[in-house]
């Protein structure tokens, strides 16, 4: 299996890993093919992404798929993060091989999972 230098980076020097203690909102979300989790917390200010971060217990694939997003969504409002789809985290990666394309699905179901909780905290 052949990975694009870009997720070796992101693998090996992940962005964004870590908790935010004081997070505005967690979502997690699994993967029902390999029993792999990610965790994303968000920070919102003004109903922008002010901090992401990422825990994944995954494959580099999942890990890189998860630092990207971060770098992808930080700074977006909460509607233009929902937008991201899992294909332009793999386009962001130069590509995933065909086999590890289910996990760029992990990302963008975590990330919204954290928006809806957002959301539905702040409507209260
Ligand atoms: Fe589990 Fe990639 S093999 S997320």
């Amino acid at each position: 299996m052949q990975y694009t230098q870009k997720v070796i980076d992101h693998f090996k020097n992940p962005h964004n890993q870590g908790e935010i203690k004081d997070a505005d909102a967690i979502g997690q979300a699994g993967n029902p093919v390999c029993g792999d989790v990610m965790k994303i917390y968000l920070k919102v200010e003004n109903n922008k992404i002010a901090d992401v971060k990422f825990e994944t217990l995954g494959c580099a694939a999942a890990i890189a798929v998860s630092s990207s997003l971060t770098d992808l969504v930080k700074g977006k409002s909460l509607d233009e993060a929902l937008a991201v789809t899992k294909d332009q985290i793999v386009n962001y990666l130069g590509g995933l091989p065909p086999v590890k394309i289910h996990c760029s699905m992990l990302g963008v179901e975590a990330l919204h999972e954290a928006i809806k909780e957002y959301k539905t905290k702040s409507n209260k």
